[in-house]
């Protein structure tokens, strides 16, 4: 008898356009069957329900991503942001120069010398991206948790979108641009320089890439500066059709602003971010807490998605 490497098709290989109708189908129709993007309600932080946490999970499987709602006004801990991901099996902090020390950063406004040369820390717009793109392949942001303590006074709204339904949309359009988003050099980061110092060396590597575990992982900047892209026809025909994906108002893009005590936990979905503006006086600024892991969500790999279907 003959060993299958995986225990499953692999529908993301273009050679294999079986395993990719059947994983397609399986996708929306999980996509279809459940309300467009239902909030889940979270009674107690410090006792999160297994039911909860069930509901959680069906929306992480039908799109990558979940938003709860703790229902405390300004509810701010990090230790819940952590407890939260140790249900989904979320262990391995991807650290960042700006986070407080404990690797899950505060986004706020800061000053320019503590870190508002990075667009993050400013109140500035946000253009479509996955986080960590500039990382290294061994250490690429596979998840993470964004949690509201308190909003702007206006604007800070996300959009977000599941990389399996832009992956669809293009493969869909046009295997090739699959073929050209899964080159190895598709997109680089230069590397960091700071007062001649490198603090991050350059970055090649995919856009869309299958992991060791057999799932689809996207590393994507829509930025126009310090991202240099392979120099390919067809490259640049699928960046265009993901833009214009991007800029479309597809029913598959999700538009929420997160209130506070409420919070987004993804398998690092596309996200955007709109300008927003803090109100007069300290206690008024926007704050999030953002917590990004090397590891997947437990519980929405290949292998539970291939019994479910
Ligand atoms: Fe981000």
């Amino acid at each position: 008898m003959t060993e299958r490497a995986r225990p499953y098709d692999n529908p993301f290989d273009l050679h294999d356009e079986p395993a990719y109708q059947r994983w397609r189908a399986g996708k929306l129709e999980r996509l279809a069957g459940g309300d467009d993007f239902p909030i889940v309600a979270i009674a107690d932080v410090n006792q999160l329900q297994e039911a909860e946490i069930a509901a959680l999970l069906r929306q992480l499987q039908r799109c990558n991503m979940a938003i709860y709602d703790t229902g405390a006004e300004g509810f701010a801990d990090k230790e819940f942001v952590r407890r939260l991901g140790r249900h989904f099996g979320l262990t391995r902090l991807d650290g960042n120069p700006y986070s407080d020390e404990d690797d899950i950063s505060s986004i706020t406004v800061k000053p320019r010398d503590q870190g508002a040369l990075y667009i993050p820390y400013t109140d500035r717009p946000i253009s479509w991206h996955t986080d960590g793109y500039y990382n290294a392949p061994e250490v690429q942001v596979r998840s993470f948790i964004l949690h509201c303590a308190r909003p702007a006074a206006r604007g800070g709204e996300n959009r977000l979108l599941d990389p399996e339904l832009a992956y669809i949309h293009l493969r869909d359009e046009n295997p090739d641009y699959i073929s050209a988003l899964m080159a190895e050099d598709a997109m680089s980061i230069p590397a960091n320089e700071v007062n001649d110092f490198v603090s991050r060396p350059l970055q090649s590597g995919p856009v869309f890439s299958v992991q060791a575990d057999g799932t689809l992982h996207m590393r994507f900047t829509a930025r126009k500066r310090h991202v240099i892209w392979r120099e390919d026809a067809m490259l640049a025909r699928a960046r265009d059709c993901l833009s214009a994906l991007l800029d479309s108002d597809s029913r598959f893009i999700y538009r929420h602003r997160l209130d506070a005590g409420q919070g987004l936990i993804a398998n690092n979905v596309l996200h955007s971010r709109s300008a927003f503006e803090d109100g007069t006086g300290t206690e008024e600024a926007r704050l999030l807490y953002r917590a990004r892991y090397h590891d997947r969500i437990k519980g929405t790999g290949m292998a539970e998605f291939t019994e479910a279907i």
